[in-house]
Formats: structure tokens, C-alpha cells, sequence
């Protein structure tokens, strides 16, 4: 099984709502079982909280509940082993993982709008101090990268 990890500096609004688009969408099409997909936080402020409220309620209403489970961890020194693949939402989580992943796995860092051959922006912009406009803008971007990126591995029921 192939293993996303998907990074954000709180993991309570980017990341997790890439990890819902990515559970969800590859829940409709039987995919499930093809792919691990999870998220993390760089920093340590949200430790086990729920996604932002903004994040679960721009979530939900287009039908992404798995918004939901997610709960706030920091990244590890296992994941840099247990993942194949760890996606930055933007340049300054990339530079931080880039900071504390081994050598051997600088190899499966990247951004995620980058990974998924994304035109234009390469950084998907914290809406953190934003409002719920911000909270769309991640979305669609996140519903964007999760298709190309499933597309990308071509993965086959
Ligand atoms: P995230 O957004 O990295 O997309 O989860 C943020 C969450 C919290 C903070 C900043 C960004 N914060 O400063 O607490």
C-alpha cells in the first residue's frame, strides 16, 4: 500500500481538509484500500484538537466528512521512514521537513500543489488569519491537487 502524508504548519486546516478530499474521494471510487493517506503538523500549538471549525464547515458542506476524524499530531522521525510520499502545503513546512528528514528520505519531500503539476500557484496559502472565502480558496485547491495526484499514480481498483 502506497502512503501520503500530507504536512501543514497546525494540521487543523490545510492539511486536514486534503486529508478529507483524498478519504473521501477515493471512498466513492473503491480506492480505499489502494492508499494510506494521513496529516501532521510541523508545529506543536493544536496537539489532538479538532480541525478548525472553519475548515470542518467549508468541509462538510461539499460533502467531505472524514473532516471530522482528523485530530492534530505532530510529525515524527517514523513517518519520514513510514511514508513514501510527504507533501508540504506550502514552502516554509517544506523547508522545515526538509530540516529534519534523514537524507536517505529527502526524496519523498515535496509541495503538494507542486507533486500534482498544479499551474500557477505552487503553495496553498494558510487561511488560518483569513475568513471563510480563504477556507473555499484551500478547498478547491485541495479537490484540484487530490485528482491530479490520484491521476498521477494512476491507481487501478
Ligand atoms: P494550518 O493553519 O497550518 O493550515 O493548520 C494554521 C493553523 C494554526 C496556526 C496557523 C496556521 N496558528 O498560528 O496557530
Amino acid at each position: 500500500m502506497y502512503r501520503i502524508l500530507l504536512v501543514c504548519l497546525g494540521n487543523i486546516c490545510r492539511s486536514p481538509m486534503a486529508e478529507a478530499v483524498f478519504h473521501d474521494v477515493m471512498a466513492r471510487r473503491g480506492l480505499a484500500s489502494m492508499l494510506q493517506v494521513d496529516s501532521a503538523a510541523i508545529g506543536r500549538s493544536h496537539l489532538k484538537e479538532k480541525p478548525d471549525r472553519r475548515a470542518i464547515a467549508c468541509a462538510l458542506s461539499q460533502g467531505y466528512r472524514h473532516i471530522e476524524q482528523v485530530r492534530s499530531r505532530q510529525i515524527k522521525a517514523q513517518d519520514f521512514l513510514q511514508f513514501d510520499l510527504i507533501l508540504a502545503m506550502d514552502e516554509s513546512v517544506l523547508r522545515a521537513l526538509q530540516r529534519q528528514c534523514p537524507q536517505e528520505a529527502q526524496h519523498k519531500l515535496d509541495l503538494f500543489l507542486r507533486f500534482a503539476g498544479h499551474e500557477g500557484e505552487q503553495e496553498v496559502p494558510d487561511p488560518y488569519y483569513g475568513n471563510a472565502e480563504g477556507f473555499a480558496k484551500v478547498l478547491g485547491l485541495c479537490e484540484g491537487g487530490v485528482n491530479a495526484i490520484l491521476q498521477k499514480l494512476d491507481l487501478q481498483r
